[in-house]
């Protein structure tokens, strides 16, 4: 049985490109395919302008049958995934440009290099309303959260996924895609940064984070909550566009490469010498995923301390837990408190910082987001 997905691509011609006649097959390791305007909508002068970078990940992949839902290979361009919801443009234009296509647990810096300055050039031209990015669920938060700190625009930036890959029964990358572009075309989404959508809800890519490894409803910020929800695919908002509180803008133009951070996870019996080898691997700066509130064992704290005061290498303090706050330690001052950032935020932030240049004093102040000022 056909998938139904592919059955609505087929019989619309509304993208100009290509649209899926067969099953595109395109080995999972196939990387970095970039090309500009992938897909050009005809122009309705009445309606906004979105751009869509398209990554990779389940919303663009393919199983076997149509109750595999685990079992997947990513696939789809973006041209499949624009022609498969032909309603986006009522919406508004689009543009559709291909970035990468791979899982998301895959992805890495060289893509995000090469994304986030194509999203500063889009929402810098008049004519472009908002950009979505669709992107594998895994480390969508990462990206998104990288996004949040380097994009240099009020305009809407959406961050989409799926949890179902395309030829599921009840596939959610279309009504997810079609939302995406509805909040990117939206003016009541100026002003609010980078924002993620999956499964009708509206998340600030600052706090929100993957909770489920399988479940639909899987993106939340339990403490922060959610900005806003879609009804007929329009989105309602619970508050005004408000900004977290600390949120910078880092300038990444001429950054080929992003500093080396790591993180180690704290647990019973840690071994304390991966402070040691990770740095002397070449890591420039180290987030540990620390027990309760950025907790490390005794032994792991003396050794984290020498190799702080021997290399002076940053170290970040993170929860290990999914929401939770880490203060400073005064007895410990040497780690940097994440403050609510999770370690895989924490370890963006400080990758950002030491690119700038920061120096301790300016990491702690960084992180001290959120935390009263004495
Ligand atoms: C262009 O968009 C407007 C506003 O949505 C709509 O009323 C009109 O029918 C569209 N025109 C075409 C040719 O699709
Ligand atoms: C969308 O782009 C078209 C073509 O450049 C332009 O005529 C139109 O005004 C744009 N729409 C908005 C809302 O900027
Ligand atoms: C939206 O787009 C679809 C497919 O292009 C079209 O059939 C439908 O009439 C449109 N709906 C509205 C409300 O404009
Ligand atoms: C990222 O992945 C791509 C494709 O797999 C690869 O060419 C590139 O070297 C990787 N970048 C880094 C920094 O590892
Ligand atoms: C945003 O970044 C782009 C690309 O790096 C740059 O050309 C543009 O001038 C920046 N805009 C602002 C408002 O900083
Ligand atoms: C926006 O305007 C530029 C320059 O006029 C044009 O090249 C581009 O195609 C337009 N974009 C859209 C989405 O219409
Ligand atoms: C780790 O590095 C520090 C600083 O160079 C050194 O004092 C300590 O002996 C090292 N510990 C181990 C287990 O290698």
């Amino acid at each position: 049985m056909l998938p139904a997905v592919l059955v609505v691509a087929a019989g619309l011609a509304a993208v100009s490109t290509a649209a899926a006649s067969a099953l595109p097959v395109v080995p999972p390791s196939l990387h970095s395919l970039y090309a500009r305007q992938d897909v050009q909508s005809p122009i309705n002068a009445s309606l906004p302008n979105v751009t869509i970078f398209a990554t990779g990940g389940t919303i663009a992949s393919l199983s076997d049958t149509n109750t595999e839902t685990v079992v997947e290979t990513v696939g789809l361009g973006v041209q499949e995934l624009v022609a498969a919801v032909p309603e986006i443009l009522n919406y508004s234009n689009i543009q559709g440009y291909q970035v990468s296509n791979v899982p998301s647990s895959t992805l890495n810096q060289t893509v995000l290099l090469k994304l986030a300055p194509l999203i500063n050039e889009e929402l810098a031209k008049d004519n472009v309303t908002g950009v979505v990015v669709t992107h594998g669920s895994d480390t969508l938060e990462e990206t998104s959260f990288f996004l949040s700190l380097v994009v240099n625009s009020t305009k809407p930036v959406v961050v989409v996924g799926a949890m179902r890959p395309s030829t599921a029964l009840s596939a959610d990358g279309p009504l997810n895609l079609v939302q995406a572009v509805s909040l990117a075309s939206s003016p009541s989404a100026v002003g609010r940064g980078v924002m993620i959508t999956l499964n009708d809800r509206i998340g600030n890519a600052f706090y929100t984070s993957k909770y489920n490894a399988n479940a639909l409803d899987t993106f939340h910020s339990t403490e922060a909550g959610q900005l806003g929800f879609f009804i007929n695919q329009l989105p309602y908002f619970y508050y005004e566009p408000a900004t977290p509180i600390g949120r910078r803008t880092f300038d990444i133009s001429g950054t080929d490469v992003l500093p080396q951070i790591d993180i180690i996870v704290s647990h019973q019996d840690m071994d304390a010498k991966l402070f040691n080898s990770t740095v002397q691997n070449g890591a420039r700066g180290v987030v540990v995923a620390g027990t309760g509130a950025g907790g490390v064992t005794r032994p792991g704290i003396a050794v984290a301390k020498a190799v702080y005061e021997a290399t002076g290498v940053p170290i970040v303090a993170s929860h290990r837990t999914p929401d939770g706050f880490v203060p400073l330690d005064p007895d410990n001052a040497f780690f940097i408190p994440s403050g609510f950032l999770n370690p895989w935020k924490a370890r963006i932030l400080l990758q950002l910082a030491v690119n700038a240049g920061y120096g301790h004093d300016q990491i702690v102040d960084l992180f001290g987001l959120g935390q009263p000022k004495s």
